[in-house]
C-alpha cells in the first residue's frame, strides 16, 4: 500500500499516519519530521531549511527531492509507505512520478483531509507534541491521559502568524495537487472535521476498498 495524505497544515495528517503505521505496518515518511530532525542536528540541510520553516514558507524543491530519493530507497519502503506532507508542489509531484517510475512502483491513493481554515488555526495553536514519543496531542481536542507523564513541546512554527502564512502557501502551492491527482484517478477525500476515530475508519474503508 502506497498512500499520500494531503491536507492543510494541522488537517490531521500526522495524527492519522500514526494509526496507519500500526495498522498496516508500513512507514510514515514525513518531510516535516525529517526537516525538523535536520534542524535540531544543525546539519547543512537543516540550516538552509530553518529559515523557510520558521517563516511558514515551503523549503526548496531540490532539498525536498534529495530527502525523498534517499528515503524511498531504504529497505523498509519496499512493502509500502505513507507520504505525509509530500509532495507539496506540482514540481515535487512530477519529480515523484519520475522517481516512482524508476523504482517501478505506483501510488495507490492520494487522500485529502478537508478542514476549514479557521479550524486549522485552532488546531495548530493548541497542538502539543511529546518530546519522548513524538505523539501528537491537542490541549482541548486530544489531551494526553496524564499530562505529567508527557514532556510536551510546542513546535516553533505553531503560532498564529506563521500558521496564516503556512495556510497561504498551502492554498497557492499545494492545493493545485488536488486537480493533478484527480486526473490520475487516484484522488479521494474525507471530511477532516469529524472525530479522529471516524476519520480512521473512513481511511480504512478507502484502503480496504469497502
Ligand atoms: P509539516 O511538518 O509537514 O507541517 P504541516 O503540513 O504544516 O502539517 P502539520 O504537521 O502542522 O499538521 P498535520 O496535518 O500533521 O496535523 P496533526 O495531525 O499534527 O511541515 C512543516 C514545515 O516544513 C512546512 O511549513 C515547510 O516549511 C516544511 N516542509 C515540509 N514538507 C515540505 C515539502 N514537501 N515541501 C516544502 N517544504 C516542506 O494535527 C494538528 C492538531 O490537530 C493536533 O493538535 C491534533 O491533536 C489535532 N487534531 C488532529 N485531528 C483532529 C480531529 N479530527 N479533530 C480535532 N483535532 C484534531
Amino acid at each position: 500500500m502506497r498512500l499520500m495524505l494531503l491536507g492543510a497544515p494541522g488537517a490531521g495528517k500526522g495524527t492519522q499516519a500514526k494509526f496507519l503505521i500500526d495498522k498496516y505496518n508500513i512507514p510514515q515518511i514525513s518531510t516535516g519530521d525529517i526537516l525538523r530532525e535536520a534542524v535540531s542536528e544543525g546539519t547543512d540541510m537543516g540550516l538552509k531549511a530553518k529559515i523557510a520553516m520558521d517563516n511558514g514558507q515551503l523549503v526548496s524543491d531540490d532539498i525536498i527531492m534529495g530527502i525523498i530519493k534517499d528515503r524511498l530507497s531504504k529497505d523498509d519502503c519496499k512493502k509500502g509507505f505513507i507520504l505525509d506532507g509530500f509532495p507539496r508542489t506540482i514540481v515535487q509531484a512530477e519529480e515523484l512520478e519520475i522517481l516512482m517510475k524508476e523504482l517501478n512502483i505506483k501510488l495507490d491513493y492520494v487522500i485529502s483531509l478537508n478542514v476549514a481554515d479557521d479550524e486549522i488555526v485552532e488546531r495548530i495553536t493548541g497542538r502539543r507534541v511529546s518530546k519522548l514519543t513524538g505523539k501528537i496531542y491537542h490541549i482541548k481536542y486530544n489531551p494526553p491521559v496524564d499530562e505529567k507523564e508527557e514532556d510536551l513541546i510546542i513546535r516553533k512554527d505553531d503560532n498564529k502568524d506563521t500558521v496564516l502564512k503556512r495556510l497561504e502557501a498551502y492554498h497557492e502551492q499545494t492545493a493545485p495537487l488536488i486537480g493533478f491527482y484527480k486526473e490520475k484517478g487516484i484522488f479521494k477525500e474525507i471530511n477532516g472535521m469529524q472525530k479522529i476515530e471516524n476519520i480512521i475508519s473512513e481511511l480504512e474503508n478507502i484502503i480496504e476498498g469497502k
